[in-house]
């Protein structure tokens, strides 16, 4: 779908020392002093009035602060934007994309020259990429919904950003990379923020097929392939909706033939009621969020297939929708999983683990591959244990885990280990069948894990619960949406550092 008008957002790269029209952006850490082709672009008196300038708006050149002054006569711009980098420890842990976000926020609808150009921090075709990155996804917006924009809505639409680098080809090269990035975070973002009358599992197996544009390989399940194949887990959780499922299987072959694949496995609950165990009414409009994990599988693999990485990538998303009507499953159903074990229901808004069970367990058997990763808006209790800020990870490999917490660390997109322990495992075992599909009220996270576990068989597996960071984003530099688009960067990253050959 075309972006709406307030995403719109042109990013091209220049020349140091360009001419052109609009603001001009510079530099400056906290010492206040320009670089060289910062003070070329501002001519003789530019270090000058900048000093000035900053010492009686009380501006220090913080990281992530400005400074807008008038242009000074005999330079052609409207604006001058000085944006500060901070103090040399600052500098030296500069995070691009969130640099890019703020400045192309105060430059949001105009057009502009940036001077990428840092006192004292080395700058590259990768930091310009980055910090192009951070540029379209602060621009971002779900307004789709709205006949009436806001009056500053046009005012906002179409920012133009020239970034002036030494290497005007290579940055060019790069960006477009960056540019891929971004367009599938921004998928995933719109996903996230589609209302569930709109983005039924039907409509999302639909978005999710546009892949093969790209040259993605799709497989949509239907219900009566799921039936066929024996999802009994999953086909309990949308027996009670008008909506039938999906399953969607997204294959990028982009590695050796016949290599092992890397498996994405999301959780796509497209609206979340509780089922017969209904939720309370207060925030249950969130529930359309529950679909997290699988679009982050749809923008990692838009990812993937933009750039053409060098690897081979399943990506597998369970799609249903979890209502409670008459013929909805209920607690104390004892439903057969594809697996072939059993499971007790307890409560219908358990819902997510038994998705999950029988698209990974499709997966094990069929693609047998060396890594898996399953991302779901799981449960409530991570978001109790860890916050908003960072997504719980589960693992039964610790190489895995240790790769994809340095690719957290890497894209801002953080996950912090949880436990594994028998205890967790003990607590789902049931009186009537092989397990139930809760484990009490305590440990919630690491029961539900535990609970996958069972499903991967020797699989090299992580399970990464991102309730508290898909959705109701806390928002900051780079993201000021709802549905936060998480986890597309993390994966891509990953497979980017760990799984491509170079
Ligand atoms: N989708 C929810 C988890 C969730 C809660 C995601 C809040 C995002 C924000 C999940 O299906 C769920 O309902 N989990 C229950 C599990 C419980 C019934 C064992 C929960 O966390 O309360
Ligand atoms: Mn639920
Ligand atoms: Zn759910």
């Amino acid at each position: 779908m075309a972006p709406s008008m307030t995403d719109k957002i042109d990013i091209a790269f220049g020349s140091l020392g360009q001419g052109g029209q609009g603001d001009l952006v510079v530099f400056v850490g906290d010492d206040l002093a320009l670089g060289g082709p910062a003070r070329d672009a501002l001519g003789g008196s530019g270090a000058d009035l900048v000093a000035k300038a900053a010492a009686s708006e009380k501006f220090k050149g913080r990281s992530l602060s400005a400074l807008m002054l008038p242009a000074p006569a005999g330079v052609s711009a409207d604006r001058l934007v000085v944006v500060g980098i901070g103090s040399e420890a600052d500098r030296g842990k500069l995070d691009w994309p969130a640099l890019g976000g703020f400045t192309a926020a105060k430059v949001s609808g105009r057009t502009a020259r940036i001077v990428f150009d840092l006192p004292g921090v080395a700058t590259g075709p990768e930091q310009a990429a980055a910090f192009a990155l951070g540029a379209r996804l602060r621009n971002y917006t779900f307004d789709r919904y709205k006949t009436k924009k806001k009056p500053d809505a046009e005012d906002k639409a179409g920012t133009s950003l020239t970034i002036l680098v030494a290497d005007q080809a290579a940055a060019t090269r790069e960006a477009e990379t960056a540019r891929g990035l971004a367009d599938s975070v921004i998928l995933a973002r719109d996903l996230v923020n589609e209302p569930p009358n709109v983005l039924f599992p039907e409509e999302f197996a639909k978005r999710a097929s546009e892949l093969s544009k790209l040259g993605v390989e799709i497989e949509v399940l239907d219900l009566t392939r799921l039936r066929e194949i024996g999802m009994g887990a999953l086909l309990a959780v949308a027996q009670g909706s008008v909506r039938e499922p999906r399953v969607v299987i997204m294959r990028w072959n982009g590695g050796t033939s016949g290599e092992a694949p890397v498996a994405f496995i999301g959780k796509g609950v497209v609206f979340d009621s509780g089922g017969v165990s209904i939720k309370p009414g207060a925030g249950m409009e969130d529930m359309k969020g529950d679909m997290g994990g699988a679009a982050a599988v749809v923008g990692a693999m838009h990812a993937l297939a933009s750039r053409k990485a060098r690897c081979n990538v399943i990506g597998a998303i369970g799609l249903v929708e979890n209502m409670p009507d008459g013929g909805a499953y209920r607690p104390s159903d004892i439903l057969t999983s594809l697996s072939g074990q059993t499971i007790e229901v307890i409560n219908t808004d358990a819902e997510g683990r038994l998705v999950l069970a029988d698209v990974i367990t499709h997966i094990v058997r069929t693609a047998k591959p060396k890594a898996m990763i399953d991302l779901a808006t799981l449960t409530g209790a991570i978001i109790v244990a860890l916050g908003q800020d960072i997504a719980g990870m589960f693992s039964n490999d610790d190489t895995l885990a240790q790769n994809i917490h340095a690719a957290g660390e890497a894209t801002g997109e953080a996950v912090w280990r949880m436990p594994l322990i028998p205890a967790y495992d003990k607590a789902i075992d049931s009186k009537f069948a092989d397990m139930k599909n809760t484990g009490g009220r305590h440990g919630g996270a690491a029961t539900a894990a535990s609970f996958i576990k069972r499903y991967v068989e020797d699989t090299p597996w992580a399970h990464l619960d991102i309730a508290g960071v898909a959705m109701s984003s806390t928002s900051n530099e780079i993201n000021k949406s709802w549905g936060a688009g998480w986890g597309v960067r993390l994966l891509d990253r990953l497979i980017r550092d760990h799984y491509e050959a170079r």
